[in-house]
């Protein structure tokens, strides 16, 4: 678990964990006790001045983490085990003295952080299997031995692979694993093992074939917005097409979660379309903007976090079906970005960026940029903390305001840049040519 110095709320995957660190740094040293003797002659030493000491609990706080775990609140290791050690003996019943404080053990876990811990992080959890082939297409030499050793590795998956491909061949011997693959084709082997896993993950459920030995369901039909993002980016031999592949994957586990659990499945359906269109958008301007910004070093990322940026919204859609109403009216209210933001925090108990930040820390292969959906509407926290990252979340926070009004702009004078380089991003220095230019190519 790392600390967060921007804001100092942490989280990590630990289930049921939301952590505060407080400021660890050493309590200082208390002044000698005794002076040492004084030598003939010398001068008597300058009076010291009484500095007060820190209340014992003040002095704690300083060096304490505090952990708020389900629901109640309790003292983190590093204070307890000083006291079991009988090394500050002013620091007993720290823990019941700071939860004895009025309004401390009223901190509760809300309702919907528990309810995706329970229901959709297992989900997003991304399988080994899936996250190996997903890794070594992230590698430009990937290979057919490659993804052959993923069916190897998975023995279930693997006989899943040859039953379909025994309903392709017409011989009766089947090839080997690299033969199957190359048979099926290295992208198309990948799209099965993602389909068949996330099925499985997702349903519990094993995959059904005819009569005919054919699959009932078509692995590319459970992974349409990964196969319409590789569409979108074909011909780009940019690193960041296959990060943005698992982003599409990511949409395609929550639709799959979505028809299985949301009883309006039409207007699920409707509302994960309306995120993931506002999200392509934002992905494509920002791949736009990296480009024109030589110092940027998340450029294999900025596709896939434009378009996960607002991922959390559909969790949020998904475990509270009150959420659509609410994205209208707020909506019809014209607020700025940054109170609808806040105003969300207040209704739900989280918001859809730490839900999203969350959620790549389950998924995995988004964990290096969990910081950059997290602080996609608050870029400035990160701006001492992480220099790289905070222009990844500044460039997301671009993008997606870009995306939100989006126009085609030929004059820096345009009263909209002002408009898209909100006060969110005021530190994050890009060039009116560069958004400009992002505008005309990124449609
Ligand atoms: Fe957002
Ligand atoms: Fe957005």
């Amino acid at each position: 678990m790392k600390q967060n110095s921007a804001s100092h709320l942490v989280f990590s995957s630990e289930p049921f964990t939301l952590i505060y660190m407080a400021d660890e740094k050493p309590a200082p040293k208390p002044p000698p006790k005794q002076a040492a003797p004084q030598a003939a002659g010398a001068k008597p030493p300058p009076k010291q001045v009484a500095v007060q000491q820190k209340p014992a609990v003040q002095q704690a706080a300083a060096q304490t983490r505090v952990t708020l775990s389900k629901p109640k609140v309790k003292i983190g290791g590093g204070i307890l085990a000083q006291m079991k050690a009988g090394k500050e003996s002013s620091l007993e019943n720290i823990e019941e003295r700071v939860a004895g404080i009025e309004g401390f053990d009223e901190v509760k876990m809300p309702e919907l952080f528990k309810t995706f811990y329970s229901t959709l992080a297992p989900k997003m959890t991304l399988p080994r299997t899936s996250y190996t082939i997903l890794k070594a297409f992230a590698n430009i030499d990937v290979t057919t031995e490659k993804v052959a050793g993923c069916l190897k590795l998975n023995q279930y998956y693997g006989s899943q692979f040859f039953k379909n491909i025994a309903s392709v061949q017409k011989r009766e011997e089947l090839p080997t694993a690299e033969g199957a693959v190359l048979l099926l084709g290295m992208q198309n082997s990948r799209n099965f093992i993602i389909g068949m896993q996330m099925l499985r993950t997702v349903t519990g459920a094993h995959p059904e074939w005819t009569k005919e030995g054919k699959l009932k369901t078509a692995p590319n039909e459970l992974i349409k917005c990964a196969l319409k993002v590789e569409e979108v980016l074909a011909g780009d031999k940019s690193s960041y097409s296959d990060t943005a592949y698992a982003a599409g994957v990511m949409f395609d586990i929550l639709t799959l979660i979505a028809m299985n659990t949301v009883e309006d499945k039409k207007k699920i359906s409707a509302y994960i379309d309306t995120v993931f269109t506002h999200s392509l958008l934002a992905a494509k301007i920002g791949k736009e903007l990296a480009r024109n910004m030589p110092d940027f070093s998340f450029t294999k990322y900025i596709f896939a976090a434009c378009l996960i940026h607002d991922i959390g919204k559909v969790m949020l859609a998904i475990m509270n079906p009150q959420y659509y109403q609410y994205v209208e009216e707020v909506g019809k209210k014209g607020l700025p970005r940054i109170i609808r933001h806040y105003a969300e925090g207040k209704q739900y108990g989280v918001n859809h960026a730490l839900l999203g930040g969350l959620a790549c820390n389950f998924y995995k292969i988004f964990k290096p940029i969990d910081k950059a959906i997290l602080y996609h509407h608050e870029p400035y926290l990160l701006r001492t903390a992480n220099k790289g990252m905070f222009q990844l979340a500044s460039m997301v926070c671009l993008a997606t305001n870009m995306a939100t009004s989006f126009k085609k702009v030929d004059r820096g004078d345009d009263p909209v840049l002002l408009q898209w380089k909100g006060p969110e991003i005021r530190d994050f220095r890009i060039d009116n040519r560069a958004i400009i230019s992002a505008t005309q190519k990124a449609v």
